[in-house]
């Protein structure tokens, strides 16, 4: 509760001290337009690209105490004194009688009171808009009349973002400002560089006339810059400010808004725009956002989307965090990985040789694919437009251009050596879910090309969604190494384990294995008999080649080295065992039943820690070359024995194939960040969403979250609550209930929409089991089994019952194969 708490009924977080341990952001638009906002009202905004289209300044690793990107000031006059605020609490740093931050879906509420005055702005982007609408309300309760001017400040960057921090002189040198005059007095401060391959310019405007403006940072800050941001010389100095055109500089945006005298108790209103658009277009969103009715309509637009967007999936269980994550930030949170990838956060920052990841993105389609397919199917089709003729598979590609790379392995991929060993594989798993959410079968014979490098799109190859799949399979089956294992490449999922020569990846053929079990369930949907025995058999030789060489007695190894070393055994002083050796064991199916739980219990005593599952252990305590990047880490950080939050999902799903619903609960719960509102000192990053990594412990710091926002936990632990714990999934021929809960809980209940049809499902469990669904009724019909037919329309009434023979599953019996679901 230090920081603040969660609004379930108005679906925010709201932050109530401004000094958290770290910026907390929130997202607003997207990538064509967008970015982050963070709680004292920064903001790190791009269009299309946050590499080679930036448009402010926002360096995170600058203090938190200076403002990033942009801010707000309030210049006060009250008779003969003027006093500067800054209603964002940064960078003037003044105390807070109060202050607020409401955490909203695409929004971000920012309320403060200070010295007598409060300031409510509500920050966000209209759907399919390039401009950030601020809508500002000032309220003067200082009991006399006073006058007020409204100060918004951006500090742009170059659009590109890198040279914008190499080159110190040639930047300033192109950066230039131009006012543009407007209708009724207004104006927008046009901001834009020198040269510029497109006609789209920035501006700064605002619903109301202007009382004068300044584009240079010099000049505003005054004192030869030795003027500071928390009180900068041209608005202490009460005057004018410059209206300087800048032809160089540090480029910036302000402008001063007279309200005029604000009476006392009375309310004044404007909005700031700060936009990128050709200039014969901006006078038009100018005078569209300078009328109230229009910023309320769209913001009330965006309500629809997420009202729209969540309702697929909102549940009511005994556990209010966990209903806070499921019914709000967590799908919140899938959205945004599902638009920006890793493209731009606090953390990854956009610039250089990142992009949008094959594999990164084909799991991020999965947790954002319920809320909105149309967006999931078009990334799908980008992400197999980027699948090469041989099944295997492009790192990752920028959206902008469409061009295509191996990222960190590009130059192992120059050098002729393989690159990564898994990525080609997400997608059949990523086709095969849009599948059963949607039933768009139709998909499948859509033609789409194979990524060719240089040879022009419309003469490059080209093969259906079906072919794309069933070469990514055939890519691994021909690429194995000398026990028959895949082989791993550059690297697998685990980016940071790079093993010289041909290494072999258990990990990429348990993925295969998840594979070859999604096409033999959609082939036996379509009746192609004959890729059913095809892919079965396939399955059978891959599991008996892990589990032949694979098993190290109590679990599954990770990797064999070329040398024929073996990293993720009992042998290994660092190493000795990995999560995803034995979670995905599980989930491929491969893990008979001993195994299994032998595998998932190894986990639990050796990996479980009170804030999550480590990705492996013991850390690696010294710099390896031949094991790679994971042995750069201190040990207890990211994926050299930090807990590493993408894969503890896969362990709560293998649980549930076990049944054991108590563990995969207890699992869930433990790295819920809901949960950790209440020591969130330690945990630093935000209550609200998933970061990538905590601190293990054998880390000094252990239980210190880190990158938040961008990482497949989003997705994976999504999947986890809504199609393993709480049990409710699509498969090809109907929606399966067949949850695996705590055996405490009596019940719960889910409103679930697919494929046009709404279902109201009440599950009860008056014996109080994990699982076990003893009865099952639809419309007051009782069925068999656990999988209910698709409707195309209306609302149904589920009721399930869960009992006694379902208690503990036979492991490997009916739930191994879940991951392809019956
Ligand atoms: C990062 C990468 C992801 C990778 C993971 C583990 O999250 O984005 O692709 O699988 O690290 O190394």
């Amino acid at each position: 509760m230090k920081y603040g708490f969660f609004d379930n009924d108005r679906r925010e977080y709201v932050i109530t001290d401004p000094r958290t341990p770290t910026k907390w952001v929130n997202y607003v638009g997207c990538l064509a337009f967008g970015g982050i906002v963070d709680h004292t009202g920064g903001a790190l905004l791009c269009a299309g690209d946050p590499g080679l289209n930036r448009i402010t300044k926002y360096i995170p690793q600058m203090p938190a105490s200076e403002f990033k990107g942009t801010t707000l000031y309030l210049r006060v006059r009250d008779g003969d004194e003027v006093s500067v605020i800054s209603p964002f609490f940064t960078p003037c740093l003044d105390p807070c009688d109060s202050y607020e931050c409401r955490v909203g879906l695409s929004y971000q509420k920012i309320t403060t009171e200070i010295a007598g005055i409060r300031t409510e702005v509500t920050i966000f982007i209209p759907a399919g808009e390039a401009v950030e609408l601020r809508d500002i309300r000032v309220t003067n309760l200082r009991g006399r009349p006073v006058e007020i001017e409204i100060v918004p400040v951006v500090e742009y960057s170059h659009f590109d973002a890198l040279k914008q921090l190499t080159n110190a002189d040639w930047v300033p040198q192109t950066m230039m400002s131009e006012k543009l005059s407007l209708k009724y007095g207004r104006m927008a401060l046009l901001q834009y560089p020198f040269l510029r391959k497109d006609d789209a310019v920035n501006f700064l405007s605002a619903s109301r006339p202007v009382n004068s403006f300044e584009s240079d940072r010099k000049a505003f800050l005054g004192d030869n810059e030795y003027g500071t941001w928390a009180c900068p010389g041209a608005l202490a100095e009460g005057g004018r400010l410059s209206n300087c055109e800048a032809r160089r500089g540090d480029n910036i945006g302000a402008l001063a808004i007279g309200m005029g005298s604000v009476a006392s108790g009375d309310e004044v209103r404007t909005v700031t725009m700060l936009g990128q658009d050709r200039r014969e277009r901006i006078p038009f969103v100018v005078e569209k956002y300078s009328d109230p009715a229009e910023v309320d309509a769209a913001f009330g637009r965006l309500a629809d989307f997420w009202q729209e967007n969540l309702s697929v999936f909102q549940c009511e269980t005994p556990d209010a965090e966990f209903d806070a994550m499921v019914n709000i930030h967590n799908p919140r949170q899938c959205y945004m990985t599902m638009n920006w990838s890793r493209y731009l956060s606090l953390y990854q920052l956009g610039i250089g040789t990142r992009g949008i990841g094959f594999r990164d993105s084909s799991q991020d389609v999965m947790g954002g694919m319920a809320g909105a397919p149309s967006e999931a199917k078009e990334l799908l089709r980008k992400l197999l437009s980027i699948q090469k003729p041989d099944g295997s598979a492009m790192h990752q590609f920028y959206p902008a251009t469409m061009h295509a790379d191996c990222g960190d392995a590009e130059e192992e991929k120059e050098k002729g050596k393989l690159v990564y060993g898994d990525d080609h594989l997400w997608i059949v798993s990523a086709v095969c879910a849009f599948l059963k959410e949607t039933g768009d079968y139709g998909f499948l014979d859509e033609e789409i090309s194979f990524y060719e490098g240089a040879i022009p799109i419309d003469e490059r190859e080209g093969g259906s969604v079906f072919d794309h799949l069933q070469r990514a399979l055939e890519w691994t089956k021909r690429n194995v190494g000398r026990h028959g294992i895949p082989l791993l490449g550059y690297a697998d999922w685990n980016d940071t384990v790079n093993l010289p020569g041909d290494a072999e990846s258990l990990f990429n053929a348990c993925l295969y294995g998840v594979g070859l079990r999604e096409l033999t369930d959609l082939c036996r949907f379509l009746g192609k008999r004959d890729l059913v025995a095809r892919y079965e058999s396939d399955h059978a030789e891959m599991g008996a080649r892990v589990n032949g060489v694979g098993w190290d007695g109590e679990w599954y190894v990770r990797y064999f080295m070329e040398s024929g070393e073996v990293l993720g055994s009992s042998d290994n002083a660092h190493g000795a065992i990995y999560t995803n050796a034995q979670s995905w064991a599980v989930l491929a199916g491969f893990a008979p039943d001993e195994r299994a739980l032998s595998a998932l219990d190894a986990v639990n005593e050796r990996l479980n820690t009170r804030f999550g599952i480590k990705l492996s252990g013991p850390g690696y305590n010294a710099y390896d070359p031949e094991i790679g990047g994971v042995t750069t880490y201190p040990p207890g950080a990211k994926e050299n024995g930090g807990i590493f939050l993408h894969s503890n999902p896969w362990v709560m799903i293998a649980e549930t194939m076990l049944g054991r619903g108590d563990r995969a609960f207890e699992y869930y719960s433990q790295i819920n960040p809901a949960k950790r509102n209440d020591d969130i000192d330690l945990f630093e990053v935000e209550p609200y969403c998933y970061p990538q990594n905590i601190l293990g412990d054998e880390h000094p710091q252990f239980g210190l979250g880190r990158n938040s926002w961008l990482s497949g936990t989003a997705s994976w632990t999504y999947q986890a609550a809504t199609r393993f714990i709480l049990g409710v999934r699509p498969a090809h021929d109907g929606l399966v209930i067949d949850p695996c809960i705590p055996s405490a809980w009596d019940g719960f209940s889910v409103t679930r929409k697919v494929r046009g049809a709404t279902y109201h499902i009440r599950v009860s469990n008056p014996g109080r089991v994990n699982s076990g669904v003893v009865g099952l009724a639809i419309d007051g019909k009782q069925l068999d089994g656990t999988c209910v037919p698709y409707f195309t329309s209306g609302e149904h009434e589920i009721e399930v019952t869960l009992g006694e023979f379902g208690a503990v599953r036979e492991p490997g019996s009916t739930h191994s194969s879940e991951m392809a679901v019956r």
